[in-house]
């Protein structure tokens, strides 16, 4: 088939490329000139593992292109996906809908006759409604559930596929397009628009409430001594709950979880229902930040002012560049206005970081930023990290005191190593003090 996707952004970029491998004719459209340039001389402009080698591969084959022109893209694509992003709305917690809202204006003003808009960005219950009475064209909602990092491997093998349509065509041509993926045994939900709006916000939601409920068991265990990462196998080998999302620590970030639990919330308010728990969610995690930095602060003895301080990470999750709502960045960048020479450094953020936070440190090797330090912050769990040799490291630091704020460094190796280590969720001796495992960190 010929398609068009609508934003290339690290949704759009990867849905086109993914697109193109599956065998359809696909070109990518951006208002962004540089952004198309890139793409179609075969570029990634930002981190994605798997995606490069994909552009690359189908624009040189010529299965995939880039443009800036509506009306070129009109007059190509029989199915157009939309997959612009919806950030929150400056000074409220509503989606900013207007990419979303513009996309679809430009395009249905150029299809073709019996053209089919899909819809793929994240959006408030009822906006496909809104969408398809305002342009009298035909749409369907197909949300997309792609992590970062995972997002070439989650569109050529999701877990599932959702369709939400108002006619049987619809779902005919969302049946082709997908069919190397369904023929393979991809569950499909068929579905309406409003129910297919949903799937990816309450998915969204549950994951952020596992995070959320983690941590606050990481609190409780904070207060009694117990040890979250084993209370969370614990729980993880229950048959009825299994292990992920249970990862306490600093608590989660990036573009979409921290965004998208509130504007559900916000809007759910609007619709009249009551979403409190997403308040809660959202609550538990911005305090997980506070609490890496009480304890940074108890570690310096009172107060980070003048204190030399290490943070690996800044990414908000390993394998990305992706910097928004991080919490390891908002950790570092809270510690710099107290007062602290904070120094981060980041396998592949650190651009990002720094134009984000160009008054913080930055090294160019985890080395470098340890060299000299009073206090370590392990914030982003890149696979690297739980590589450092802490004995090497101890070498390094002009005092060895860290703080675990992702939950996956031996705290056994650390201590023994001569470090004072800390972790989120009371996991982990104190270290050099001399205080006993359980309940040492209080
Ligand atoms: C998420 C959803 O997983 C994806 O389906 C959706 O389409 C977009 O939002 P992503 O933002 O890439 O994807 O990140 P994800 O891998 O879900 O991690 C989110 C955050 O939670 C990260 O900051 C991560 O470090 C944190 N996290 C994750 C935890 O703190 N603990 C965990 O156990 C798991």
């Amino acid at each position: 088939m010929r398609l068009t996707v609508i934003g290339t952004g690290r949704l759009g970029a990867t849905h086109a490329a993914c697109m193109a491998e599956l065998g359809h004719e696909v070109a990518g459209v951006d208002v962004d000139r540089g952004k198309v340039a890139a793409l179609g001389a075969g570029r990634v402009p930002f981190h994605e593992p798997g995606l490069a080698p994909l552009v690359a591969r189908h624009t040189a084959s010529g299965r995939l292109r880039f443009t800036t022109s509506f009306e070129e893209a009109g007059a190509f694509g029989q199915v157009h996906f939309v997959c612009v992003g919806t950030p929150q709305r400056q000074g409220g917690d509503a989606a900013d809908l207007t990419c979303v809202e513009r996309a679809f204006a430009a395009i249905a003003g150029h299809t073709r006759k019996g053209a089919l808009l899909v819809g793929r960005s994240t959006v408030p219950v009822g906006t496909a409604d809104r969408l398809a009475a305002a342009h009298g064209v035909e749409i369907a909602w197909n949300p997309e559930f792609l992590r970062e990092g995972f997002a070439v491997r989650d569109t050529l093998r999701p877990d599932r596929l959702v369709f939400g349509v108002r006619t049987a065509r619809a779902e005919r041509l969302l049946r082709t397009v997908y069919a190397p993926l369904l023929g393979a045994g991809t569950p499909l939900v068929v579905t309406g628009f409003a129910t297919a709006e949903l799937v990816k916000t309450a998915a969204n939601s549950f994951l952020a409430t596992r995070i959320s409920f983690i941590n606050a068991m990481a609190e409780v265990c904070e207060a009694t001594g117990g040890d979250v990462r084993r209370l969370a196998e614990a729980l993880g080998l229950d048959g009825r709950i299994g292990p992920a999302f249970l990862r306490a620590g600093a608590g989660f970030g990036g573009g979409c979880l921290p965004e998208d639990i509130r504007a559900f919330a916000h809007r759910a308010a609007e619709l009249g229902v009551d979403l409190g728990l997403l308040r809660q969610v959202d609550a538990i995690n911005m305090r997980r930040r506070d609490r890496v930095i009480a304890m940074a602060r108890e570690l310096c003895g009172g107060t980070v002012l003048g204190a030399r301080v290490a943070v690996l990470g800044a990414a908000f999750k390993p394998d990305s560049d992706d910097v928004r709502d991080s919490p390891a960045l908002n950790v570092a960048a809270r510690l710099g206005l107290d007062g602290a020479d904070v120094t981060v450094y980041d396998p592949v953020a650190m651009d990002n970081a720094r134009e984000a936070f160009p008054l913080l440190g930055y090294a160019l090797s985890a080395e470098e930023a340890l060299r000299g330090a009073e206090l370590v912050l392990h914030l982003t769990e890149w696979p690297q990290f739980r590589e450092v040799d802490p004995v090497r490291a101890a070498a390094l630091v002009y005092r060895p005191r860290i703080v675990d704020g992702r939950g996956v460094l031996d705290a056994d190796r650390w201590t023994a190593a001569g470090w004072r280590f800390w972790a989120l969720g009371g996991s982990g001796p104190v270290g050099a003090a001399g205080e006993s495992r359980e309940g040492g960190q209080r």
